[in-house]
């Protein structure tokens, strides 16, 4: 029987073949069980970055509700516009030098999200004082003067929301503010929702605004009408004074309807990846711009007007109403570990370095004590009767502390030795995650730590590179320590996060389940960005003031994390792409350079032994197509790019060719790199180019240009000796059908084959029995796969449940106006279906569950 099988797959193989499809045999061993995947494998990670908490997933509607965000950062001047450190202070990784970082102070208004708006002769003046501070920890307030009122005419102050608010007919708000009033005013004051165009949707008049000591107001608004981007209005009825301060609005439905709580459509969207762990709160976030800046969690707990607020890496403040406690509660709600991460008394090392000394790390190693304390500590113990006192005295379900972000390197190693040691001593059972800075977990680091328990390794990468490393996590030497992946995703060439990142993506997250014993933990990032304000290129998450939607990656990881298996099964993959599909380097030629100045001439195109193209620069000036960049032609016969800047190109139209040798000199005469050869140009803002000369002139690569602007690497970059002024170089590429070899001075310096893109693994669920095989199918053609097992599995199955996902294009992406518009379906399946060879569609993630009879 198994022959006959044999023969039918090898008969749909070469039909398969013929019609160009991709063909693969998969091999699952069920005898022997792989390593077992842990239960943690699939976290999430929040950062206060492109507005996650403040004007994201708190959901706080007034921004700058306490006139704390003019605030000058601790550890910083404004000089010029820009936000500098001490310079005297040494920088923690380049020590002896000191810091030179500076920061473009973001904040153009003392007010920010503040306006007044008159009408008729009515007069407003704001001012930000801290007369009469509504407490220590927040001392600015506005005070509002109206010299001159007229009741015919408005006198207002209003607020914008994060970029407006969304207000729903017939839900009611809650809205809470500080004043006093002095200079005569009469006490009466009208709180408003207005919609874009002016008309009101919800309102309250307050007629006793008054008295000289500061005093809450509390209302309720009931909208009448919606409007997706409103503003908060406060009217005033007379002339004289009124301070104001901490004015907060929250919908009444928030998540769980915590008080306080958090935006639902965005806690639903996280909820729905059934985190087993939080990270929180960084990032950069908690490394902070100077040592001063950084978080402190005792500032983020207790009554939120008292808080003072963090400011953000990332150019804003967060008004912390997000805290410690709240993120506690968030992580029991979710049913998920607490992962807190501290700072290790450093601050980051792309901005100022600032940091304390090691002989001075008292406080931060007590902080940090403290911090568990809280979340774990008896209701007797100092922090514990905190927690009791805020509304929790059950113990929060805090696990892991992590100490430090992306710090790395002995010096670090030695205070993480500091920190681990004192935890270690008072709190065994928490679980402590070692810092690796950005990138592999290094030798370096960890040689140079008493004992590692989790490594965190953080993972930004290129589009494909993932099927260009699929080994990435099998090569790791192993050791007594476990790996957390901290921060991943494809975030370069695709777009702002398509179905080419989630395909790769999800190859990423397969391999880390693969490697199980090594690989424990994981989490994407950033989960989170409110467009309006975005500081980092791809996100899992989005939302504006009124929507949200999750990326394509969102959908493909949980359907992944939803059938984890918890063992490995070993398989082996094979994959044969169809020979008319080979020619995979069709399209036009073209020259560039990145911050170069470069001269290329006698260029040439030969195929089957045949000259097709030959440039002659001397006397045709016309073929070539000047994109980007500053052309020129030389009297000595050559195309010279003279410009600055990056990403210039010129192209040869109207030709295209494949399987050809290409062959040129070029000689660069400025800048900072070398040699672009653009090849496969489909159109000027997409194509493949061999970059000689990268890395500022001391490698070579082969990478891939979208958009025009979006580059990645399609290769490994790999070394190569810099190239001299004023020489010229021949550079020949060969472009055959599935392979590009870039020849320097006749020396083979690298080539290029587009990776496999059909991968797979196999696992049981041994609860219930079920096998689990997981397949990506990243080619944009259809792979038959023939799955084949060691015994008979197929028997043994009842039906097979199939989640499927997939997109026509590569560049599908859900979008704010389609935000479902690329999800995972589901269909059952008779076993039998699973003796033909199974169906990928292109550009698909395929989770097969068979299901024990
Ligand atoms: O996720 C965005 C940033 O990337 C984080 O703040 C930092 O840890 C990493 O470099």
């Amino acid at each position: 029987m198994r022959i006959l099988y044999a023969l039918i797959a090898f008969s749909l193989f070469t039909n398969a073949m013929a019609k160009g499809q991709v063909m693969g045999r998969l091999s699952v061993n069920t005898s022997a069980e792989g390593n077992k995947i842990s239960p943690s494998l699939h976290g999430i990670f929040f950062e206060e970055i492109s507005h996650a908490g403040e004007g994201g997933l708190y959901a706080e509607l007034i921004q700058n509700r306490g006139f704390e965000e003019s605030r000058i950062p601790a550890g910083t001047m404004l000089k010029n516009g820009f936000l500098e450190p001490d310079s005297s202070h040494p920088h923690f990784m380049l020590e002896p030098a000191k810091t030179d970082w500076k920061m473009e102070w973001p904040l153009k208004s003392d007010w920010p999200a503040w306006s007044s708006r008159t009408t008729g002769n009515n007069v407003v003046n704001l001012a930000l004082t801290k007369q009469q501070p509504l407490n220590n920890a927040t001392p600015n307030n506005l005070c509002v003067t109206i010299p001159q009122f007229s009741a015919a005419g408005k006198a207002q102050l209003i607020n914008e929301g994060f970029w407006g608010i969304k207000v729903i007919n017939s839900k009611t708000y809650h809205l809470s503010f500080y004043a006093h009033t002095g200079d005569g005013y009469n006490g009466k004051l009208s709180v408003l929702l207005e919609s874009q165009e002016g008309k009101e949707l919800a309102v309250y008049h307050f007629t006793e605004v008054k008295g000289t000591g500061w005093k809450k107001y509390t209302c309720d608004l009931k909208a009448t009408a919606s409007d997706d981007k409103a503003r908060f209005v406060m009217s005033f009825e007379n002339r004289g004074k009124v301070w104001i301060d901490f004015v907060s609005l929250f919908p009444a439905n928030t998540f769980k309807n915590r008080p306080n709580g958090l935006r639902s459509d965005i806690a639903e969207l996280i909820a729905g990846m059934k985190p087993s762990f939080i990270r929180w709160p960084g990032g950069c976030f908690v490394e902070g711009i100077t040592i001063e800046s950084a978080p402190d969690w005792k500032n983020t707990i207790g009554p939120v007007e008292k808080r003072p607020g963090t400011f953000s890496p990332w150019g804003y403040w967060s008004s912390d109403g997000m805290g410690y406690h709240e993120y506690l509660q968030f992580c029991e709600d979710l049913h998920a570990d607490a992962l807190y991460v501290f700072n290790a008394g450093v601050s980051c090392e792309y901005r100022s370095g600032t940091y304390v000394p090691e002989a001075e790390l008292q406080p931060y190693i007590q902080s940090i004590l403290d911090a568990i304390e809280y979340a774990i500590g008896p209701v007797s113990s100092k922090w514990g009767s905190v927690r009791a006192k805020n509304g929790h005295p059950k113990p929060f379900p805090l696990k892991y502390v992590e100490i430090g972000n992306e710090q790395h390197g002995p010096k670090y190693a030695h205070r993480y030795n500091i920190f681990y040691d004192a935890i270690h001593k008072r709190y065994p059972g928490i679980q402590m995650i070692a810092s690796m800075g950005i990138g592999d977990v290094n030798r370096h680091t960890l040689d140079s730590m008493h004992h590692v328990q989790i490594a965190d390794e953080h993972a930004y990468k290129d589009v494909n590179w993932i099927l260009r490393n699929t080994d990435h996590f099998d090569k790791y030497k192993r050791g007594n320590w476990d790996m957390y992946v901290g921060e991943y995703a494809t975030n370069a060439g695709v777009g702002t996060g398509n179905m080419q990142a989630a395909l790769s993506d999800a190859i990423y997250v397969m391999s880390m389940e693969r490697n199980a014993d090594l690989v424990k933990m994981s989490s994407y990032a950033p989960l989170l960005v409110n467009e309006n304000d975005v500081d980092w290129p791809v996100n899992l998450i989005h939302y504006d003031a009124a929507n949200s939607f999750a990326r394509i990656s969102y959908y493909a990881i949980n359907m992944l994390a939803a059938n984890k298996a918890d063992i490995n099964l070993p398989v082996a993959l094979t994959a044969q792409i169809a020979a008319e599909k080979k020619t995979q380097f069709t399209g036009g030629i073209g020259l560039g350079t990145w911050d170069t100045q470069t001269e290329y001439r006698d260029i040439q195109v030969t195929q089957n032994g045949k000259v097709v193209y030959n440039s002659n620069f001397a006397t045709d000036k016309k073929e070539w197509l000047p994109v980007r960049g500053n052309w020129k032609y030389t009297d000595s016969g050559a195309l010279a790019q003279t410009g600055e800047g990056a990403q210039m190109l010129a192209v040869l139209p109207g030709k295209q060719f494949d399987t050809y040798t290409l062959t040129l000199k070029a000689r660069r005469t400025g800048g900072y790199n070398a040699f672009i050869i653009p090849f496969a140009v489909k159109d000027t803002n997409t194509y493949l180019r061999a970059h000689i000369g990268s890395w500022v002139n001391s490698h070579c690569a082969f990478e891939a240009v979208t958009n025009g602007f979006d580059v990645s690497g399609i290769s490994n970059q790999l070394p190569l000796a810099p190239l001299q002024n004023n020489r010229w170089y021949d550079v020949k590429l060969e472009v055959g059908g599935s392979e590009v070899k870039c020849y320097l001075d006749d020396k083979l310096i690298m080539a290029y084959q587009q990776p496999d893109k059909l991968f797979a693994i196999a696992g049981k669920d041994t609860t219930s029995g079920d096998m689990i095989i997981k397949l990506v199918n990243a080619y944009e053609t259809t792979a038959q796969v023939d799955i084949q097992f060691d015994k008979n599995v197929l028997g043994q199955t009842g039906n097979i449940m199939v989640t499927s996902l997939s997109a026509d294009k590569p560049t599908d992406e859900n979008s704010m106006g389609h935000p479902q518009a690329f999800v995972p379906v589901t269909e059952t399946i008779n076993a039998e279906q699973l003796k033909q060879p199974w169906t990928c569609k292109p550009l698909s993630i395929t989770i097969l569950r068979l299901k024990r009879k």
